[in-house]
């Protein structure tokens, strides 16, 4: 894993000492609480703590808490804050810009040990649990009462929902049911200075001045630690049905998107897109056998939900005798029962794992307007085929040059399979992948967040009057930091690209 030597440790924060250890395990108690690298050699059990998910970004805490309460939560920031030591939050250590990785050496909060599912309401559908719960967890928790976790995605195995908030992840099944802003209802926090903000509210409504938890969602842990999350679930849809289709271009694949909004429009539940090279990887990795017959350049994937099977079933048929008969798509297959849904929705939840077989991964998780939502994998091909970056044999750094994503949400995943990291292809496609996004009014972050991979590069989708209110909110929610701050290259100033 890379680590982060172009950025310095900020002196101004503390060293952790056999002290500081002391204390920390006075107040959690058992050793499975907490690893100390401080007092012994732990190197091999903070190893994971260390790395994330792609093994791209590589930290050198020798601390790793495991707080079970909120209480301790507190406990434990506000020693922090008197003793200037820093802190990573860390979920399920599942994001893709190392936001979760203590790239300098600071203590991680990992959630694992809160993991209590506090209750759930079977008339209004509310789930109340602590933030470290397993997302396929909480699922499997509201699915026995007949209800939907509203937030699905491929590290559903792993991910915690506190980290899912704090990241607002978005997923799978956005287009049907909306972001964490909209369903998260209530958040239990702790501030940098030990303050438990209780907003666990379980109403849907409730117009009383500032909404604390929306601040929390998708701010990264950066002005606090989520303890708790109240959430709505929707009813679990009796009828799913899943297509996955092979299409010539991706002007069929907009077309196909609008026949579906139209046709299936309140059933439809998920339109992803994945291109043939998305594909051909997953094939290569699974070894399994493609749902269709020939290749093609784009696929989709078409997920519907509803709660009338004979209903949804002739919405579909119609739907499907449109796209084929008028050469929308070119050929489909419709999943006959629950292991085919499984089955064809891993060609497109694989692709993140297949890549990572391959070695490096540039990861751009962009938004873009639908119309050229495909132009940026086809320009970044251009771009490294011409500076000679691109080819089959190892003599050449990129592998591949992939994209896929939640177009039902304009999101694309454009990524860059290298056999190895370089500066020459990192400058050939940064900051010009950018530009690019910034000159389309898009977003340089959809769904991952900015962590430390784009944080520098903020200022292409938010302007200079935002990042100063942001600055504000951190500096109010986290004097300490704020008092300690050293000039840093936060943020490049991207003025040419909103030219
Ligand atoms: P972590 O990775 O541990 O942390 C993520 C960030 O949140 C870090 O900055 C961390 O400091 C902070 N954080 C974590 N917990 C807390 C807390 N309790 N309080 C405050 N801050 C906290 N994302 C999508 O949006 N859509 C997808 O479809 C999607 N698919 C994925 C598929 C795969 C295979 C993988 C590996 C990742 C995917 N992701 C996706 C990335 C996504 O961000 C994470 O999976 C998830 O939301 C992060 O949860 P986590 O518990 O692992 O958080
Ligand atoms: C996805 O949609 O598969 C995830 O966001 C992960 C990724 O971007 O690879
Ligand atoms: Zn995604």
């Amino acid at each position: 894993a890379a680590s982060y030597p172009q950025l310095k440790r900020n002196p101004n924060f503390a060293e952790v000492t056999k002290e500081h250890v002391q204390y920390f395990k006075e107040l959690l108690g058992t050793d499975s609480a907490l690893i100390d690298g401080v007092n012994a050699d732990a190197t091999d059990d903070l190893a994971s703590f260390n790395s994330d998910w792609m093994r791209k970004y590589g930290g050198q805490t020798r601390l790793v808490l495991k707080p079970q309460t909120t209480e301790e939560v507190s406990k434990i920031l506000k020693y922090c804050n008197e003793n200037k030591l820093a802190v990573v939050p860390q979920g399920g250590n599942t994001g893709l810009v190392g936001g979760s990785v203590p790239v300098f050496d600071e203590i991680v909060i990992n959630t694992a040990r809160m993991n209590k599912i506090r209750s759930f309401d079977e008339e209004s559908g509310v789930l109340v649990a602590d933030a470290g719960v397993i997302l396929e967890v909480a699922d499997a928790h509201v699915g026995e009462k007949g209800y939907l976790f509203p937030l699905d995605l491929g590290a559903k195995g792993s991910c915690h929902i506190g980290g899912n908030v704090a990241t607002n992840a978005g997923g799978l099944r956005l287009l049907r049911y909306g972001s964490l802003h909209g369903n998260v209802l209530g958040l239990e926090a702790v501030l940098p200075d030990g303050t438990i903000i209780d907003s666990l509210s379980k109403l849907r409504k409730n117009n009383t001045g500032y909404d604390f938890k929306q601040l929390f969602i998708g701010a990264e842990g950066t002005i606090g630690i989520i303890t708790g999350v109240s959430i709505l679930c929707p009813p679990r849809a009796k009828a799913v049905n899943v297509a996955y289709f092979g299409l010539e271009s991706y002007e069929q694949v907009r077309k196909a998107f609008r026949e579906a909004k139209g046709q299936l429009s309140e059933i439809l539940s998920a339109f992803e897109l994945m291109d043939g090279r998305s594909q051909a990887l997953v094939q290569e990795s699974t070894g399994n056998k493609p749902p269709l017959e020939g290749e093609y350049p784009f696929y989709c994937l078409i997920e519907t939900s509803g709660s009338n099977a004979e209903h949804d079933t002739a919405k579909l048929e119609t739907f499907l005798e449109h796209v084929l008969g008028e050469g929308i798509v070119a050929d489909g297959v419709l999943a006959q029962d629950e292991t085919q849904i499984q089955s064809l929705w891993r060609w497109r939840e694989g692709i993140t794992e297949s890549l990572s077989h391959l070695g490096g991964t540039y990861k751009y998780d962009v938004s873009i307007p639908l119309p050229e939502l495909y132009q940026l994998v086809e320009d970044t091909k251009i771009r490294l085929t011409e500076k000679g970056l691109v080819g089959d044999d190892d003599s050449f750094p990129v592998r591949a040059v992939v994209g896929y994503g939640h177009m039902g949400d304009s999101n694309l995943h454009l990524n860059v399979s290298v056999r190895q990291y370089t500066k020459e292809v990192e400058q050939a496609i940064e900051p010009w992948v950018y530009e690019w996004i910034a000159k389309r009014n898009g977003s340089i972050s959809a769904e991952h967040g900015l962590g430390v991979a784009k944080k520098e590069f903020i200022g292409y989708s938010q302007n200079d009057t935002n990042i100063k209110l942001m600055k504000q909110l951190k500096d109010l929610y986290d004097p300490v930091s704020a008092a300690n701050r050293q000039p840093d290259a936060c943020e490049k100033n991207p003025e040419q690209a909103r030219k």
